[in-house]
Parts: C-alpha cells; structure tokens; sequence
C-alpha cells in the first residue's frame, strides 16, 4: 500500500472513490503557492530548532527543483495523486529521500489548502486588477475622444434628457473603479491573516513561530483562532461576490452594447473582428461576444451562491466539503479574466456613429426639461413651466412639431415669455455644454471626470 494514510488502512482507495476524492484535476493550479508556502514553513522550522539546517536545506532545494521543473516542463502533474499538495510531498520524498517526509512537521493539509488558495487568489486579484485598469485606461480613453458627441440619455428606456457619450462612458468607468477598490479590499482582508501553523484545527506542540512564517509569506499576521483559520473561507466568497458584481457591470455594458448594435439603434458598430455572422441570414453582424458576456455573468452569480451554499453548514473545523471551493471561484476568475481581455480591445475597436446618436437625440422631445428651465430663467417657477411645456409638448405631438420646429408665434400661443431665444436654450448642443454641475454630462464636466480618475488610478 502506498497511500499516506496505509498505517491506519489495509486496502487502497476503491479506484472511483479516488477519483471522486481527488483534487488535483483542479488544483494543481496552486502548485507555485504551494511551494512558496512550504518553502516559509521549513524556514521557519529551522529558525525554531524543529528541524536542523542541513534539513531544511535539503528540503529546500528540493522544492526549487520540483518547481524549476514544473514550470519547465520537465516534470509533470501525477493526475492519480489526491491533491495537489500530496503531490509535491511524494514527489519531495521520491527526489530527496527520507527528509522530505520532515516537511509537514507542525503542519496540516487543511492550514495549507486555506494558505495556498489566499496566495493564490491574492494573485489572481493582482491579474484581474490589470485587466480592469486596462479597461479603464479604453474607457478613459474613448470619454475624452467623445466628451461632446451627443446621444439620448434614457430613463425607462425613454429619451429622457441629451448626453454625452463621453459621460455615459464615464459611467461605466466609474463602475470598473468600484470594482477595483473591492479586489483591492478583498485582498486586503485576504492576506491579513495567515493560517499557516493552524494545523489541522487545534494548533500544535511544536515550539513554531507563526509570526515568521506569516510575515515571510506577506500576511499581516498569523491568524488569531486555529479553528478559524483552517475552516474560513470567507476570502473566497467574497472575491466570488466581487466578480460577480463586475460581471454584473460587463452584463450592463454589453447589454447597451447589443442595443447600439441593432439596426433600431446604429450608434455602434463592432469591427468585424469582434462580431460574428449568420449561417443564414447574409445582413447579419452579430454582437455574440457581447452577447456572451452577458450570458457569462450568470456562471459568476451561480458560483457565489454554490459557495454560500457550500458553506452554509458546515460546522468547525475543517470538512472535505470545503475542497468543494475551488472549482467555483476558479471559473469566477476565468470567467472574468477572460471576459475582460476580450472585452476591452472589443470596445477599443467598435465605431462610433456620431450622426445615429445625435439623430436620435433630436426628436422625442429630450430637451423639454431646458425648455422648462428656459421659462423658470424668465421668471416662472419651475411646476408652472412645467406645466406650459407639458401642454406645449402634447401640442406638438398633435401638429406633427418638434420643440426645433414650432414656430415663435406658436410658442408664444403658451405662454408670452417665449422669444426669439428659446430656440438657442433647446439647442442640444447648449443643453448639454450647460450642464456643467459636478458631475454631469457638460464637455468641460466630462473632462473633469476623465483627469480625477486619471489622476487617482495614474492611468
Ligand atoms: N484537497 C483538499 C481541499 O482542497 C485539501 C485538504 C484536505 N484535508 C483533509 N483533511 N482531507 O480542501
């Protein structure tokens, strides 16, 4: 018998239940986080006597090489081992005999796995964080390019008042920095405490210092409570939670995206590199990546709610349940990272139909509220203005006008404030250089927006 466990057992592994078991399809993945961390604790097992030098040198050395040859190639994952952190022990043993099996003195599986999995997605966090400040930097980018293109802004998913589509882009900038600074809480948290020397839940005899082993692998600090520390995985749902919020940003995003696209719309066009066509209908351009996004976004909502699932019940300390959490938050990531990558050259390419959006902005009434403001500016309070161009609006409706087109004499049939200067106050390109409030679509107003992120993400 060569399991881990064959003192205690006489027959291996039924060969189903092995596979059922095992762990390491998935997380090999963590094999560098692994080491890392195994490389801290024989460190620290020598600085406390537990093991002596020529000991943890051996062992060492040992680990460099199986990682030197992982990442070269010249070893490769043994599928059959049950995780990922019995391989890189076996194949410890089998390199430098006997003092490999020294390593998980005062150590347990279950402070590992919650070890390597917060190394990991701690940089995991670091990968996800480029690939959004990367799509702010296109965002940022495309916001100063069309500070001034005017498109309808919608409420309801009616025309309700003109915009830029620098400040609309700016939108979603401010979405993606919301994300960042939750990656970069998560990690935070993540990596306050270290759960390495926990062992397997109560702690240990062993006289082991989990302040060096803490700092030496970048945690604030050895975490508080053994128990604690093998069974939290509260890092993992919380990274799950804040790439499904990000999703949900990517779903929003290329939901608009898909509409610009439609025929209905036409203020986008994907280049043909990040669209696809029909297999039938020859006029198609298909927004399928967008599309795709969309659809993703549901994979990142199920995995946190198969995580809270998970943990839902589980009673201390440590249960295999918990193995369970891998899976899940590694396709989060995968998910996000891939959607990411694809998504910011995606925008980064697509025209902008400049003539559509401006078009569409100049009928539906989307400059009433100005000229509403227009008569408050000459003196009417703002619920009677209201009112006269809610009766103007209807008025037009009915003769087939637009607020560009009724005549002054027209106008004046509402009310005799009008004059020659309304038509300059319900001028789009005026509503919008008006509205210079903090924060509002003005040009001036989206420039400000796109320097303070600027400044504050140095991008
Ligand atoms: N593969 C396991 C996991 O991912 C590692 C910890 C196993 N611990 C144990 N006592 N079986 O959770």
């Amino acid at each position: 018998m060569n399991t881990m466990w064959a003192g205690r057992f006489q027959k291996e592994l039924d060969a189903e239940v092995n596979d059922f078991n095992s762990s390491i399809p998935f997380d090999w993945r963590m094999y560098k986080q692994d080491i890392m961390g195994s490389l801290a604790h024989v460190s620290m097992l020598a600085a406390q006597g537990i093991l002596q030098d020529c000991e943890c040198k051996a062992i060492s050395d040992g680990l460099c090489s199986i990682l030197a040859d992982l990442e070269s190639g010249a070893l490769s994952i043994d599928f059959t081992a049950e995780d990922i952190h019995m391989f890189v022990e076996a194949e410890l043993t089998r390199r430098i005999g006997d003092v490999g099996k020294k390593l998980h003195t005062a150590r347990s599986r279950n402070d590992q796995v919650a070890l390597d999995l917060r190394l990991y997605l701690k940089d995991e966090i670091d990968v996800l964080t480029g690939l959004i400040r990367e799509l702010i930097g296109a965002l940022l980018q495309k916001a100063e390019q069309y500070a001034s293109s005017i498109l309808p802004g919608y409420t309801h998913m009616q025309r309700a008042q003109p915009v830029t589509l620098g400040h609309h882009l700016m939108a979603y900038a401010a979405m993606l920095e919301r994300d960042l600074s939750r990656l970069a809480d998560t990690q935070t948290r993540m990596m306050g405490q270290c759960p390495l020397g926990a062992c397997a839940l109560a702690g240990t005899t062993y006289p082991t210092n989990r302040g060096l082993t803490a700092s030496a692998l970048e945690f604030d600090a050895p975490c508080e409570n053994s128990l604690d520390g093998v069974s939290d995985r509260d890092f993992v749902i919380e990274l799950a939670s804040t790439l499904a919020i990000l999703m949900m940003h990517l779903s929003r995003f290329s939901e608009e995206i898909i509409l610009w696209c439609s025929w209905e719309f036409r203020f986008l066009e994907l280049d043909d590199a990040y669209s696809t066509g029909s297999s039938i209908m020859p006029q198609k351009k298909n927004p399928d990546i967008a599309e795709l996004v969309r659809g993703k976004t549901g994979r990142a909502y199920g995995n946190l709610v198969a995580l809270l699932t998970v943990m839902k019940g589980i009673p201390l300390a440590y249960n295999k349940d918990m193995q369970e959490d891998k899976e899940a938050i590694f396709d989060s990531i995968d998910t996000a990272k891939q959607c990411l990558s694809i998504f910011t050259p995606m925008l980064i390419t697509a025209r902008v139909n400049e003539a559509a959006m401006k078009k569409a902005a100049s009928a539906g009434f989307i400059n009433a509220t100005d000229a509403a403001d227009y008569l408050v500016g000459k003196g009417l309070p703002f619920r009677s203005a209201y009112k006269v161009i809610g009766t103007l609006v209807a008025a037009c409706i009915q003769r087939g006008k637009t607020l560009e087109t009724l005549s002054l004499s027209a106008y004046k049939e509402f009310s005799p404030l009008f004059e020659e200067d309304v038509y300059e106050a319900i001028d789009l390109d005026n509503c919008v250089s008006l509205r210079t409030s903090f924060g509002g679509t003005a040009p001036v107003s989206v420039l400000r927006q796109v320097n303070l992120m600027r400044e504050r993400l140095e991008l």
